[in-house]
């Protein structure tokens, strides 16, 4: 296994290509991989045109030599199945393979993730090729694991996925009656009689551009094409997996996702994953806070399992609007951020840069220059010898988090999905708003799905749940009852499942937990804002504020001004042996720390210890102790007093309880704590 062992070191490489390159070459690139620590390639991530150049001919003779050269040279291989682009002569004899694009354009070949799931060709072939790669490579002891495809996304919307559209319906709803009752077609007379006359849902059909993003007319349709979408690709990968597994029961499979993906619902693939694996690309100019929000997401998809680090970029991403370069120190830095929320491996697109198309000036460990002496190999060089250091230690560890935000697919696509009541809504944000406000506090935290179980947490925050599913209510209804905090804000507990409206008033189901009831909601255009006092300071109220009526709750801050001036923008109620926040507007970062403090305090849940601002800690237990990262994200020197005593692994300093460490900006340090 690649992630989760107790023995061995956090494996340490990435994409590797030889196949672009002369052969001349791959001696050297071995020569310059021992030198900088590598000990794991990632392989054949896109050479599915070289390994089946013709329908009906196989040829893995060069795959055969390049494993057979990372063998000899001890590295670990991660291989891929190369389905994520097909081949030119596939588009031309087969143009079902080919996608359709959102405003019903059909693709011609190019490009790469171009193929449509639904296609009969594509699943027949992908499900071939990965079956070959098991039965050749079965015995390859080398290969750590199986990455399917590569980066899954995109959707397509032609006649192959709209007829398996119609037939994942019926499979879901059944009759046309109930189709049309959970789409509410009676507005605007769009009543289905019979499945064939359900057309996808684009530019052609239901939906429209509005304000820069996609409107929808109907969004139980629109919001049904995303989870249909999404489990087609989901199935692709399915398929790949099961032909793998039929030769390598043995072998974990995987895929590299994305973080914050809205097109895929990784909570639900993550069932079907044996590891979690990412590609870690914070977009530029992006806080730390982000990329922490993001691997915590991942860590949680399999319920805090460890997970794969599978790529991040040495030095630049050349698709970002500006390729700035990552300072020194900061890929090491993001390194061990990745490790101290859960990475297993530290892995990097790519090995060496290519020389044509559009990567070739994408960061890599060896650069255009072809030799060993820039900065970014002595950076991964000593970042690979640090990592032989931590050998044995790390592996496996887990984050204990009492508060947990939650996150849900669904809920994500119909609150944006939502027409009003503001142009503001943005469900990531919102995540992130509450995020930072754990995150500045040195609390960790997990992020957790609906399905999984809250009753180890002390305290749950489900902003924006516009979407309340079916079950979930009774869940929270439990949690607090059994002396649980829960916290939700405006915009939550609108609809059930299929986008429909739970009457009755807002928060709909969630009602009784919160003891109050919303009537209206006031959205704010940008720069506009009211606001309110808590505790002895005035902050904003942006984006919505609603308008609500307590029935049981306490009322903690009210709105300044307006004609719902006095009116309540901060509740809390007493439900069972818990507690139940409700805050009705969005507020500042301010007010986000403040309040959170409060009711993690509240809750019993104390910060890791006290840092700078830009000091980030983070935590992870194994068998061999309690470690404590700390990760300067400043751009000063940073100090901080320890909580308790305990040794630095990377320097080997002892530290006493309450003694004071120091990093200098972009410094990390991985405390043994003495204490659990
Ligand atoms: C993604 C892909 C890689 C490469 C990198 C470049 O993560 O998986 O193939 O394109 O982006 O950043
Ligand atoms: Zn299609």
């Amino acid at each position: 296994m690649i992630v989760g062992n107790r023995e061995g070191k956090i494996l340490f490489g990435g994409d590797y290509n030889p196949e672009q390159w002369g052969e001349d070459v791959w001696e050297e690139d071995m020569r310059l991989f021992r030198m900088a620590h590598i000990d794991v390639v990632t392989l054949n991530v896109f050479s599915w045109a070289a390994l089946q150049p013709k329908e009906d001919t196989y040829d893995f003779a060069k795959l055969d030599r390049i494993m057979d050269l990372v063998e000899a040279n001890g590295l670990k291989v991660c291989m891929a199945t190369s389905t994520a682009a097909h081949p030119a002569w596939m588009a031309r004899k087969y143009p079902d393979v080919l996608r359709t694009e959102h405003n019903g354009m059909r693709r011609k070949f190019g490009s790469r993730h171009n193929s449509c799931p639904n296609s009969p060709t594509y699943r027949k072939y992908a499900v071939r090729l990965a079956e070959r790669l098991a039965e050749r490579y079965r015995d390859r002891k080398s290969i750590v694991a199986w990455h399917v495809a590569n980066e899954y996304g995109g959707e397509c919307y032609c006649e192959n996925c709209e007829k398996a559209f119609r037939k994942w319906l019926k499979e879901k709803y059944g009759t046309p009656e109930e189709l049309n009752r959970v789409w509410d077609t009676a507005f605007w007379g769009h009543t289905f009689y019979d499945w064939e006359e359900v057309v996808v849902p684009n530019l052609q059909s239901e939906e429209f551009y509005w304000e820069g993003s996609i409107r929808t007319n109907f969004q139980g349709i629109s919001l049904d094409y995303r989870r249909f979408n999404s489990d087609s690709m989901l199935a692709c990968y399915q398929l790949e997996q099961e032909a793998l597994k039929k030769h390598t029961p043995q072998i974990p499979v995987t895929t590299n996702l994305m973080g914050f993906y809205k097109p895929l619902d990784y909570q639900k693939w993550a069932r079907s994953m044996d590891f979690v694996s990412w590609d870690n690309y914070p977009a530029y100019g992006a806080v730390p806070e982000q990329a922490a929000m993001a691997h915590d997401l991942m860590r949680g998809l399999k319920q805090g399992m460890p997970f794969a680090l599978m790529e991040q970029t040495p030095s630049v991403s050349n698709w970002h609007v500006y390729c700035a370069l990552k300072r020194p120190g900061v890929m090491r830095l993001w390194s061990y951020q990745a490790v101290a929320h859960g990475s297993d491996t530290v892995m990097f697109f790519q090995m060496r840069r290519s020389i044509g198309a559009c990567e070739k000036y994408h960061g890599a460990l060896v650069d255009h220059a072809g030799h060993e002496n820039t900065r970014v190999f002595r950076e991964m060089t000593a970042l690979g010898a640090e990592l032989e250091k931590l050998e044995g230690v790390l592996l496996g560890g887990r984050t204990d988090a009492k508060a947990a935000i939650v996150v849900d697919w669904d809920n994500w696509w119909a609150a944006e999905y939502s027409a009003g009541p503001s142009r503001l809504i943005c469900y990531a944000e919102e995540i992130l708003t509450y995020y930072k406000a754990f995150y500045r506090r040195n609390i960790p935290v997990d992020l957790v799905s609906v399905e999984d179980d809250l009753s180890g947490y002390r305290l749950v925050a489900a902003p924006m749940l516009y979407m309340c599913k079916d079950g979930f209510d009774e869940k929270l209804r439990q949690f607090v009852a059994a002396g649980g905090h829960f916290l939700t804000t405006y915009f939550s507990g609108y609809v059930e499942d299929h986008d429909l409206v739970v009457t009755g008033g807002y928060p709909g189901r969630l009602k009784d937990i919160l003891g109050i009831w919303v009537e209206e909601s006031d959205a704010l255009p940008e720069g506009n804002g009211n606001w309110f006092v808590y505790g002895g300071k005035k902050y904003p109220a942006t984006v919505m504020c609603d308008l609500l009526h307590t029935q049981g709750a306490e009322t903690l801050a009210v709105y300044g001004e307006d004609f719902y001036a006095g009116m309540p923008v901060l509740t809390v109620n007493g439900f069972g042996k818990g507690k139940a926040y409700y805050v009705a507007t969005r507020s500042d970062a301010d007010f986000y720390k403040e309040f959170l403090g409060k009711v993690c305090d509240d809750a019993g849940i104390c910060p890791l210890l006290e840092t700078p601002e830009g000091m980030e800690a983070a935590v992870r237990e194994n068998e061999n102790g309690r470690f404590l990262f700390l990760l300067n994200h400043g751009e000063d020197t940073g100090e901080a007093l320890l909580p308790q005593a305990g040794e630095e692994l990377l320097t080997g300093i002892k530290y006493g309880a309450g003694e004071k460490i120091v990093l200098e900006k972009k410094d990390v340090a991985i405390l043994r704590m003495e204490d659990r």
